[in-house]
This record gives structure tokens, C-alpha cells and sequence, in this order.
């Protein structure tokens, strides 16, 4: 059993650096593009045979020191009763926008056991199988809610705002309700055998300082500690990872979350966000497109940040944000070899 990514979670210093790529699992593999050429995104994350052959993927293909679970953040709104569907150029649609108390109301807490058996169903196979520690994983809550308010993807999040603004109790109630589903939805991951969740707030970079503090990040909190409880003897020993992409302003912030674990993005030098995220370890932050420098150059690239990770209380390397569907694959696989190679100690 590899545990290095569970020890850096935890603040020690494994032999290695530990490196996984967030959405490591998806289309710029071709392995994956020969499976998804005969079925629709959705219906492969209801169908858990599928999910773990291309969960796998990346393990068996970069050498990879974590897995995450295949599925998507939109899952759990979907069975929170909005129909969703995933267009290939628009991307994902919700058949409704969630702007009023009525809509609000008339959302589901999903029992996740029942409606998400096929996410459970997908960790146990997989824990059967890997040899690397296995991420569950969901949005926050703050995140969640832009897709249910916006019924989709959004460039200016003007619907999102104009609620926080002008309706907040319509906003808090709607929060409130994604971050009971979250933690129950979080929780049965783990008793299903997730060792680590990961909480992406893609769009968290949105709001400036006070609404992030006021309107964002307590939800987040309020998972970190849901899982962290002592009523949930399962939790002690699972570490969260709190990824706020475009979150440089929002760093201190970010690590007053509870979670272990801080996610950052390129923006940011790796030295400055170490002294601003004080006693949590740190992952990232290779940008995703740096994947196409030569290897001459990509080699010092990783090893200046293996450098500047070294006062970290621990690290997990990763890219900024989620890999771009045209890397080459094997662009991936020499980065995770250069990470293994250069940090080992
Ligand atoms: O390998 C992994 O990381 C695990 C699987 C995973 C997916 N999505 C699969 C996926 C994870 C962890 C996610 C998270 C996710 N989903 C986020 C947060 C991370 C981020 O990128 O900020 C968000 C915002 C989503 C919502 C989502 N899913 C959108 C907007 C889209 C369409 C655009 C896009 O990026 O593809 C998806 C589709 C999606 N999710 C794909 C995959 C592999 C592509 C589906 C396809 O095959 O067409």
C-alpha cells in the first residue's frame, strides 16, 4: 500500500512527494475517450463498472499516488430533485434555476445510500482494487449553489449575486440545504471507504474578501466540522482538502476552514501561500498548461516548487486546477515521474 498522499495530508514527509492531477480521470485520455464514445457522461457515472475501470486509468497509466472517485459535483444536485443534463458544447444544464423560497423548498435532502448507490457502490469496487488511497469528493456548498441559482455555468454569476444581494434568505436557505445534503452526501462516501474528501469551491474566486467570509466559507466550515465530529467516529481520521480555485485573496480565509489540507491554484507562488496558510498542508500548483513545456523546462519548473514546498508542513503535488483536455497524456505521466524522481529523499 502506497499511503505517502495520506502522510503529506497529515503533515509528515514521506520518501516521495506524493502527486496526483485533479480531473486526472476524463478526456484527454484515450482510454477513456474509447469508453465514453459509447454512452453519455451521465449515464457512465451511474454505471459503476465504468466508473472504476476509468477511475483506474490514470492510476495504472501516470503512476499516480491517489485516486478519485469518477462522478461529478452536479450528481447531488441532480438527485436533489433539479433534472440535469450535459451538453457538449454548452456543458452542463439544469432544467430549472433555484432563485425563490418555493424552489427552494421543493428541493430533496437525498437519502445518498438510496439515490447514489452507484457512487458507493463505484468506492467500494475501487478500494477492492487500488493500491493508492481513494478521494471522495463533492462541491461546496457556495459552488453548488451557482449552478442551482444560475441553472448551468456561468461567465459573471449575476443571478448568484443578485440573490446573495437582494433575496439573503432565500440565498441561506439554499445553502443551508446543499450543506445537509453535502455532509450526508460526504459522509456515506466515507463509510463506503473514501480515505479523503476533497471540497472544490471552483467558483469560490468570484466574491471578494467579506462576501467569501460571510457567505462561503461558514457552509464550508460547517462540512470540515461535520465530518471532523466526534459523533462521527469515521471522520477522525479522514482528511479534507479545501480547494478555492482563484482563491489567492481568499487564503487565510481558506485556512480557517478546519480543513488539513489547503488546494491552490497557479496563481500564486508556492512560498507565499506557505506562510499564509500557517498550520495546514498545502497542495498544488503546477498551471495545468505548463504541461506543454519541454521537458528541459518542465523538470526545473517541478523542481523549483518541490524546492519552495520544502517549508511546507506538507505537500501534495498537483496542477492549479483540473488538467486540460488537450495535454498530451504522456506530457502527465513525465510530470508525475519528474515529481517522484526529484523529491525523493
Ligand atoms: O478525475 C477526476 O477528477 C474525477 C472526476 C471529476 C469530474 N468532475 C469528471 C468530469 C471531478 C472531481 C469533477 C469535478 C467538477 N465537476 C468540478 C470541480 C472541479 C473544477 O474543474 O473546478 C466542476 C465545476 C464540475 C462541473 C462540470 N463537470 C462541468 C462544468 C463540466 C463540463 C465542462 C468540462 O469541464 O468538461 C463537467 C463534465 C465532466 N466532469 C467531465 C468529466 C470527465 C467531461 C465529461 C465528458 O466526457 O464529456
Amino acid at each position: 500500500m502506497n499511503d505517502t498522499f495520506l502522510r503529506a495530508c497529515r503533515g509528515e514527509k514521506p520518501v516521495w512527494t506524493p502527486v496526483w492531477i485533479m480531473r486526472q480521470a476524463g478526456r484527454y485520455l484515450p482510454q477513456y475517450q474509447a469508453i465514453r464514445k459509447g454512452i453519455s457522461f451521465l449515464e457512465m457515472c451511474r454505471t459503476p463498472e465504468l466508473c472504476v475501470e476509468v477511475t483506474l486509468q490514470p492510476v495504472e497509466y501516470l503512476g499516480v499516488d491517489a485516486a478519485i472517485v469518477f462522478s461529478d459535483i452536479l450528481i447531488l444536485l441532480e438527485q436533489m430533485g433539479v433534472p440535469l443534463e450535459f451538453h457538449d458544447n454548452r456543458g452542463p444544464v439544469f432544467a430549472d434555476t433555484i432563485r425563490d423560497t418555493k424552489a427552494v423548498d421543493r428541493l430533496r435532502i437525498p437519502d445518498p445510500a438510496e439515490t447514489m448507490g452507484f457512487v458507493m457502490e463505484t468506492i467500494r469496487l475501487l478500494r477492492r482494487e487500488l493500491k493508492v488511497p481513494l478521494i471522495g469528493f463533492a462541491g461546496a456548498p457556495f459552488t453548488c449553489a451557482t449552478y442551482l441559482i444560475e441553472g448551468g455555468s456561468s461567465k459573471s454569476f449575476w443571478a448568484t449575486k443578485k440573490l446573495l444581494f437582494t433575496r439573503p434568505g432565500v440565498y441561506t436557505a439554499l445553502l443551508e440545504k446543499i450543506t445537509r445534503a453535502t455532509i450526508l452526501y460526504l459522509k456515506e462516501q466515507i463509510r463506503a471507504g473514501a480515505q479523503a474528501v476533497q471540497l472544490f469551491d471552483s467558483w469560490a474566486g468570484v466574491l471578494g474578501p467579506v462576501d467569501f467570509r460571510e457567505q462561503a466559507l461558514p457552509w464550508v466550515k460547517q462540512v470540515v466540522a461535520a465530518i471532523k465530529s466526534d459523533d462521527f467516529p469515521e471522520g477522525a481520521e479522514i482528511p479534507v482538502i479545501y480547494f478555492a480555485n482563484n482563491g489567492a485573496t481568499l487564503l487565510e480565509l481558506s485556512a480557517s476552514s478546519g480543513a488539513d489540507v489547503i488546494g491552490i491554484d497557479w496563481r500564486i507562488s508556492l512560498d507565499e501561500a506557505i506562510r499564509r496558510i500557517g498550520d495546514c498542508a498545502i497542495q498544488g500548483n503546477l498551471d495545468p498548461c505548463a504541461l506543454l513545456l519541454p521537458e528541459k523546462r518542465l523538470r526545473p519548473r517541478i523542481a523549483g516548487l518541490l524546492k519552495a514546498a520544502k517549508e511546507a508542513k506538507g505537500h501534495i503535488f498537483n496542477l492549479g486546477h483540473g488538467i486540460n483536455q488537450f495535454t498530451p497524456p504522456e506530457q502527465a505521466r513525465l510530470m508525475v515521474e519528474c515529481v517522484h524522481e526529484l523529491s525523493r529523499r
